[in-house]
């Protein structure tokens, strides 16, 4: 496939990137490493900035110099419906119009929990809140206040959130992370309490052996086992064959709750996110990206038993912004999207061309890889056995410098990607879409995928 000619003038690095770096100068000054998260202190790839998007629509950005990229990073997941959603913009603007927030129960929130009940298995009762690492902390409250334990068991390498409570082992280094099958908590910053780190035990993902060990040696003060369905911060390691079931009846059998963080593989997978796509039901479920669409929504939901005590005020769960009629007017907009026929079965479908344009392009050019994930979310792996990632030690051994070189020839032909390759590329819906710019999207990747693969064998 051969980029269009028109796109191919058009996007990529082609007005330099000075503005992007006075703008970095100028953020270094008054934000605290130029930035308002630390993950993106690490999203520059090989500039020492930034670049600075000003604006989306459909599948495309552009920066601050006025370079058009077509958009696979879309805010980690939660554009889902692409930039500027005819839909979406609608239900944010008739909201505008009649009033933001009044700080008391409003109608939209009825609307949306029970749009979510209507389509994700085991959601009996919902709690909104606005960021995904607050709705980890609902759910985290909600599993120790049900259980009346309080000791945590999360996979090494999965993400659930900034927030002390579940921040640990993140990222650890090979030699403090301890042996592969008896990991050593270990806390993902300076400032988080050792009584925290304590009480989050790590296993290694996709090692049933291992995770056994652990449940029989702390059975009786676990409150949850809590895991990233789809591993989305381990460059979207999948869980092998029968390993949901696996958790699925160990948990039952020791009444430990089974917590899916669904903050990216939500309203993604499938309507029902990964609970519909893999038929194994969790005890309680969190969301945030895509059901927001780009703006700032979160949640958790769960079995009727679980959040009675929620209901019932005796586990306390609160937030000036948690359900208020803005998001949840765009929220609901999102979801009856999405549940719309067609809607996800279209990102999968473009997702799907995307990784099969990889792996063919990887074995033209002879380059050892593994694309793993699923249509709407996943990512090219160089492991120099060409197998997929079990666990994260796997990812600690990829070949980190091939993904650069990747990125960075994909971003200077203008498809943007994120910079880390323990992420994720995203489609949305308005990708390949026959209006606008999408249709071309995937012929034009395509072809760049093609280039930068030839670069990285070359390497
Ligand atoms: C799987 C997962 N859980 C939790 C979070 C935390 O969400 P937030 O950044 O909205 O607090 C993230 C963020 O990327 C995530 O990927």
């Amino acid at each position: 496939m051969t980029p269009s000619v028109s796109m191919k003038t058009q996007l990529g690095l082609r007005h330099g990137t000075d503005a992007s770096r006075q703008w970095y100068a100028r953020a270094s000054a008054v934000l605290a490493g130029g930035v308002s998260s630390s993950a993106r202190s690490s999203t520059t790839g090989d500039l020492p900035y930034p670049l600075y998007i000003t604006r989306g629509d459909g599948s495309h950005i552009w920066d601050a110099d006025g370079n058009e990229f077509i958009d696979y990073l879309l805010s980690y997941g939660s554009v889902i419906l692409g930039h500027q959603d005819g839909g979406l913009t609608e239900a944010a603007t008739a909201q505008l119009n009649a009033g933001t927030m009044f700080g008391t129960c409003n109608t939209l929130e009825v609307e949306l929990a029970e749009q979510i009940s209507h389509m994700v298995p085991g959601a009996d009762l919902v709690r909104f809140s606005n960021s995904g690492s607050e709705a980890i902390c609902g759910a985290i409250r909600a599993a120790r206040g049900f259980t009346g334990r309080t000791k945590i068991l999360k996979f090494e390498g999965h993400y659930h959130g900034w927030v002390d409570v579940l921040a640990v082992s993140n990222r650890p280094g090979e030699k403090e992370a301890g042996p592969l099958d008896h990991p050593i908590s270990q806390p993902h910053s300076r400032g988080i309490p050792h009584g925290i780190v304590d009480d989050v035990l790590i296993a290694p993902w996709n090692h049933r052996d291992s995770v056994r060990q652990i449940l029989d040696e702390h059975e009786s003060e676990l409150a949850a086992v809590i895991l990233e369905p789809v591993v989305a911060n381990n460059a979207c390691t999948m869980p092998e064959a029968g390993f949901l079931e696996f958790l699925r009846d160990e948990c039952t059998r020791r009444g430990v709750l089974l917590i899916y963080d669904e903050i990216v593989t939500g309203f993604r997978l499938a309507r029902g996110g990964a609970a519909e796509y893999f038929g194994i039901r969790p005890d309680l479920i969190i969301w945030s990206k895509a059901i927001g669409g780009g703006f700032p929504v979160s949640a958790f939901a769960g079995r009727r038993d679980i959040m009675t005590p929620i209901a019932a005020n005796t586990v306390k769960h609160g937030g000036t912004y948690n359900g208020n009629p803005f998001c949840a007017a765009v929220a609901l907009a999102v979801l009856r999207k999405i549940n719309q026929p067609g809607v996800l079965e279209s990102i999968h479908r473009h997702g799907d061309e995307l990784m099969d344009a990889i792996r063919k392009s990887a074995r033209h050019h002879g380059v050892p890889c593994c694309v793993q994930g699923m249509g709407g979310m996943f990512q090219v792996v160089f492991t120099a056995d060409g197998k997929p990632l079990r666990h994260y030690r796997d990812l600690l051994k990829t070949d980190a410098r091939r993904y650069g070189i990747f990125r960075q020839a994909l971003l200077e032909r203008g498809v943007h990607i994120n910079s880390s390759g323990s992420a994720c590329w995203f489609v949305s819906a308005a990708h390949g879409c026959d209006d606008a710019s999408g249709g071309a999207d995937l012929s034009y990747t395509c072809a760049a995928i093609e280039e930068a693969m030839a670069l990285c064998a070359a390497a």
